[in-house]
């Protein structure tokens, strides 16, 4: 069952109540119950989540710093995870037994980690054993189910998050000959390319025709990359780096590693959620740049740096809908079930899909 069918399940509508509820009477009760809670509470926030939610997080990050924060943690009974569904899992596998993860809503899944599933995976790695034989090492970008990371685990390979992606593909390709790269194509490709590794040294998996494909000669293939890609990030193009490099010549532009290759050629730096904030907090005061991320983390970026002007790479984008699933509501209904005694939404990952999972994960945090 994959995210939305699971948020089709019964009992995931949010209850009329919170419908009739001000911004200020939920937020004032996010806080109160936050006070009561204390640190039994404990609330990770990817960057790219809502202003009105990442206020209320004890913590926020981007996908590698909420996983060791996650793993760090053991005061905390309940971990409300303002993220996605992968994440959520992360979260669980890398926190102990009675600690309960929570995510506010089912429906925040991730539409690539959605496109590589588990039995896709199965065949397509007993086709390229019998093409490669015994050569290939699984790599997982996080934003992928509990259970491609195990499968990964279990083939000795590791996670990576877009902040450590050029270590980790680095280290695999020293474990064996060619790496199975899942996922993302385009944060796989760009990550190989900047390792020095040629295009023509890489194929690409099509999950759906069950084929490789490439131009290289198959023998010196390195990097097979699994044919998925973030939908949110495929809407910056090449037309859209031109027109600013048109319209505005000195304006620095700055992109998200799961952005096309061509796309990230064309820009002055790529790199993590964490990477770009970075840039930008550190840029000289009246220096002009064009982001190409999720929209929530552009718009804070822009409120936060008011010496500095930023626009979106591509001006008509929205944010990551799945992010946005989480909003105030579906917080204080999270936390509110807490008080409760009734929880919503805990994300249990199976014992033996955890037990698997850790391995790749923990492949990944001993090198981070
Ligand atoms: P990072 O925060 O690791 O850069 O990841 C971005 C992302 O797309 C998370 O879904
Ligand atoms: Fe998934 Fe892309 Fe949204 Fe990140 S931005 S959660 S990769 S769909």
């Amino acid at each position: 069952m994959n995210i939305l069918e699971m948020a089709g399940t019964a009992g995931n509508a949010l209850p009329e109540k919170y419908k009739a509820m001000s911004a200020g009477e939920m937020e004032k009760a996010v806080w109160e119950i936050k006070k009561r809670l204390g640190s039994r509470l404990y609330i990770p926030g990817h960057h790219y989540q809502r202003e009105e939610v990442i206020r209320f997080s004890d913590v926020t990050g981007d996908s590698l710093q909420l996983a060791q924060l996650s793993a760090r943690n053991r005061e905390a009974d309940y971990i409300v995870f303002c993220g996605v569904h992968f994440m959520a899992e992360t979260a669980d596998i890398l926190t102990g037994e009675t600690q309960t993860v929570i995510l506010p809503d089912m429906r925040a899944g991730c539409s690539m980690a959605d496109m590589a599933d588990i039995d896709q995976t199965e065949r397509a790695w007993t086709k390229l054993q019998q093409l490669f034989g015994d050569s290939i090492l699984p790599l997982t970008y996080v934003n992928s189910t509990a259970a491609i990371k195990a499968f990964v685990g279990k083939n000795g390979g590791a996670t990576v998050t877009s902040s450590n992606a050029q270590e980790m593909v680095s280290w695999a390709l020293k474990q064996k000959e060619r790496i199975l790269f899942l996922p993302d194509q385009h944060l796989g490709r760009n990550t190989a390319f900047d390792i020095g590794i040629p295009l023509n040294e890489m194929a690409v998996w099509d999950p759906h025709k069950e084929e490789l494909i490439h131009e290289g000669e198959r023998k010196d293939l390195k990097v097979l990359l699994w044919k998925g890609h973030c939908s949110v990030h495929e809407n910056f193009t090449t037309a859209n780096v031109e027109a600013l490099r048109k319209e505005q010549p000195a304006m620095n532009i700055i992109v998200h590693p799961e952005c096309r290759r061509e796309v990230v050629a064309m820009s002055d730096y790529a790199g993590s959620t964490s990477y770009i904030i970075d840039m930008i907090e550190k840029a000289q005061a009246g220096s002009s740049w064009a982001i190409g991320t999720e929209m929530n983390l552009v718009k804070r970026l822009i409120a936060n740096n008011p010496d500095k002007q930023i626009i979106s790479l591509n001006p008509n984008m929205c944010p990551c809908l799945t992010m946005n699933r989480i909003d105030l509501p579906h917080l204080l209904w999270a936390l509110e079930s807490i008080e409760a005694g009734q929880i919503i939404n805990p994300i249990k990952v199976e014992r033996k899909i955890a037990d698997d999972a850790i391995l790749a994960l923990n492949r990944m945090l001993e090198r981070a």
